[in-house]
């Protein structure tokens, strides 16, 4: 078992910002257990990774299974006994399909179930961690106050995709007071309007640079900030 390599686990990982942000801290030497729903998909994006000279493995994880989450708690608690990182990462945006308790609940399962179940299984090997971390990726569509008081955000007409993220949000400040006076920081992130499959084309930011929030939440120092919801190392409201 080896405990002096930093692990880190980021989920839906096999593109986008995830797959980035598995790059970025790879990069810094992190050992990066990359979660996709297929394991396919998590395999051919652990090849590019090493091939970049990353050590990366590939890891079957729909945050919404629960023997996934309970296969991928075995396995870390095996093979690391701690886990260091969380990323919670995965996500998905379905408000295109219809504003209705269908398109509500599968983002709820993924946004906000997801996060919390793999979170909640997974603690207490991140508390095994000499300095764990958990970045919760959410939106700044998930903050209440920016969507009511600017109108560009407030026209983004997309009920469950803000609500989930709000969701992701509330429970990121009630964990950081569970985890006061632990080795445990938990922060949510808002990582730009970014060029992936989700943000789109004409998004500004490009990938690289959508991850970095992430990954500076993913390495905080001891006296770093928790409980609070970032971008780009400043803080946002609620
Ligand atoms: N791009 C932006 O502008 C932007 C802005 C604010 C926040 N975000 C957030 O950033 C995160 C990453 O988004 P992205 O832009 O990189 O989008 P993306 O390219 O669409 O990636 C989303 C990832 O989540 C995975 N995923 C979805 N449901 C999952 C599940 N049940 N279990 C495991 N993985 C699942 C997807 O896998 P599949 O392909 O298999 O579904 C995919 O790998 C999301 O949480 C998103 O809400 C993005």
């Amino acid at each position: 078992m080896n405990t002096i390599t930093t692990i880190a686990l980021i989920t839906g990982a096999y593109k986008g910002i995830g797959l980035e942000i598995g790059r970025q801290l790879g990069k810094q030497g992190v050992t990066v257990l990359l979660g996709a729903r297929t394991i396919a998909n998590a395999e051919r994006a652990a090849a590019q990774l090493q091939e970049e000279g990353i050590t990366a493995i590939p890891i079957e994880l729909d945050v919404t299974n629960s023997e996934h989450i309970q296969a991928a708690a075995t396995k870390i608690e095996s093979e690391y006994g701690k886990l260091d990182i969380l990323v919670n990462n995965a996500g998905i945006f379905l408000d295109h399909e219809g504003n209705n308790v269908d398109v509500m609940r599968r983002s709820f399962e993924t946004n906000f179930f997801g996060a919390f179940a793999l979170t909640m299984a997974l603690l207490p090997l991140i508390q095994a961690s000499p300095a764990g971390r958990i970045v919760n990726q959410s939106s700044i569509l998930g903050s209440i106050g920016i969507i009511l008081s600017d109108e560009s955000m407030g026209n983004a007409s997309a009920p469950a995709y803000t609500t989930s993220k709000a969701a992701l949000n509330a429970w990121t400040a009630q964990l950081s007071i569970q985890l006061r006076g632990t080795n445990v920081k938990v922060n949510a992130c808002h990582p730009g309007w970014v060029k992936t499959d989700m943000g789109g084309p004409n998004a500004v930011m490009e990938i690289e640079e959508g991850a970095e929030t992430a990954v500076w939440l993913a390495t905080l120092p001891s006296d770093g900030p928790t409980g609070g919801s970032y971008h780009k190392q400043e803080a946002l409201p609620w």
